[in-house]
């Protein structure tokens, strides 16, 4: 059966300009992702200062504008001045959040000359876990402030004349979670960030901050921990962070694809209880979403369970990611930009061997995963504004969805560009979908480029032996005639439609 559907695209309906920071990332001292991930000294690939050059051309390829460090769990329990000075005088600790051995090899300097590598800024969350107020201002003085207060001359003494200038900040990680070192009620954590945040921002009024919001919507406490949190901290914080990883743990895949539809809802949720707290305040500030960790997480799960403890970087949460797996990622990517007016800073979790799209072998080689490819189309060509585009779709019902489009789509124009890219999925697992654009008065772009991600086994994925099972390739032509564009899609796809002016 061929089904058609429709998006009518309009230049005069522009949602929202699209905040690149939407494509970033995130990096936590956990696992194989700091050390045998970013950093390995002894590689044959590693750079002068232990860097591995080839997961950093993989890093690069993604066009990460910011990654959120150093976690995460992990930094509940860290003490961030154990990861500065001489490295060869450094301790090691135990990280009791995943049960594994810090090395503190790496820390704030060395990550933060990564990163300027990487071409990405750095998203520092401070420990509100078993630290507080104190720590957090002396970091923000060692990273921030230029000279002449005794942590900005530390961090001179340990090789940094220029401050780092990190601008985004997070209080605490997911502290509404009895798992969390140092997890607080709703109204402990809100006094605790609002104190945080002003000594913070009296030492550099120029940072943002993201207050920690609930773990995922599924907490007992969620959405009070956001209307309690938000009603302690609305003036002195700029987003609120959300969570959620999916997975498919029934093998129900047409209910797994149909997952953004929760992603959706917990966002609107948020904006709906941020537009509550600045009602009741009478506030005219608006507060922006920071979806700080999102991604799909569950094939490791049993197998975490057996790592032994206190290893220094024990292969954790290394999820091998299928060919639905990047389709999901696909149709969150879609949802997360249908949202730019609210979501403006977004973080994949993880980056490199920690639910990532990028996997090394320690010692050995490193390739791209399914969902690496999705996440690199939409950073690469989802710059620009989001249209306000009606989606015309068939739709079909799940165990836990109803009315879900077999269609997930957006459009972004890039005008400076002259681009023009429609990012879609088609749901169905068996049935093409015909797509019809009507272009209205983008009638001056032309069709150039259809990329699909497809493959016949849905349980697809690559390895360090088939890096190359699961690539994109070109989906064929797209038929335009003036304003109208149609379009094929094929069951069970990622497509991204490149038009250009
Ligand atoms: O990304 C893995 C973990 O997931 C993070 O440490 C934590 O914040 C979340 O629960």
């Amino acid at each position: 059966m061929n089904t058609v559907a429709r998006l009518i695209l309009d230049k005069q309906y522009v949602l929202a300009q699209v905040d690149p920071r939407i494509y970033g990332s995130f990096l936590e001292h956990m696992g194989r992702a700091i050390y045998g991930g970013i950093y390995e000294s002894q590689h044959e690939t590693a750079d002068e200062s232990g860097f591995r050059r080839d997961v950093l051309s993989l890093v690069q390829e993604l066009n990460v504008p910011i990654i959120r460090y150093p976690g995460g769990n992990f930094v509940s329990g860290y003490n961030w001045e154990d990861g500065v000075g001489p490295v060869e005088q450094r301790k090691s600790r135990l990280d009791l959040a995943w049960r594994s051995t810090e090395i503190n090899e790496i820390g704030t300097n060395e990550f933060a000359r990564w990163a300027k590598l990487a071409g990405s800024e750095v998203m520092m969350t401070v420990n509100l876990g078993t630290r507080g107020i104190d720590a957090a201002r002396n970091l923000v003085e060692y990273c921030n402030h230029p000279s002449g207060s005794y942590w900005s001359d530390l961090r001179i003494e340990h090789g940094v004349h220029d401050p780092h200038g990190f601008k985004v900040w997070c209080l605490g990680n997911e502290m509404d979670g009895p798992w969390q070192i140092g997890h607080k009620t709703a109204a402990e954590y809100g006094r605790l960030a609002v104190e945080t945040a002003k000594a913070m921002k009296w030492v550099d009024p120029d940072i943002q901050l993201v207050a920690a919001g609930s773990s995922n919507s599924s907490m007992p406490t969620f959405a009070d921990w956001e209307a309690t949190v938000l009603d302690h901290t609305y003036e002195h914080v700029d987003f609120i962070s959300l969570h959620s990883y999916y997975g498919n743990r029934d093998g129900d895949t047409a209910n797994y694809l149909a997952q953004s539809l929760d992603m959706d809802g917990f966002i609107n949720s948020v904006i709906a209880t941020c537009d509550y707290v600045k009602a009741k305040k009478r506030s005219k500030k608006t507060m922006y979403l920071s979806f700080d960790e999102w991604n799909v997480w569950f094939h490791s799960n049993e197998a975490d369970k057996k790592v032994a403890p206190w290893m220094v970087a024990p292969p954790l949460l290394e999820d091998v990611y299928t060919f639905e797996d990047a389709l999901v990622v696909g149709t969150l990517l879609i949802t997360l930009l249908r949202h730019a007016d609210r979501v403006k800073i977004a973080a994949l979790a993880q980056l490199v061997n920690v639910i990532a799209p990028i996997m090394t072998v320690t010692g050995g080689a490193s390739w791209r995963q399914t969902i690496f490819y999705p996440f690199a189309h939409a950073s690469l060509y989802g710059r620009g504004v989001v249209l306000n585009t009606p989606v015309i779709s068939p739709k079909y019902d799940t165990n836990q969805f109803t009315d879900v489009p077999y269609l997930e789509s957006v459009s972004v124009w890039n005008e400076a560009e002259g681009e023009l890219t429609i990012f879609a999925v088609n749901r169905h697992l068996s049935d093409a979908l015909t797509l019809e654009c009507d272009l209205g008065n983008f009638d001056d772009y032309q069709f150039t480029e259809h990329i699909v991600l497809q493959h016949d086994d849905l349980k697809s994925f690559n390895t360090v032996e088939k890096p190359d099972t699961v690539t994109p390739s070109n989906g064929g032509g797209g038929n335009q005639d003036g304003r109208s564009l149609t379009i094929q899609l094929q069951p069970a796809t990622w497509n991204v439609i490149r038009l250009r002016k």
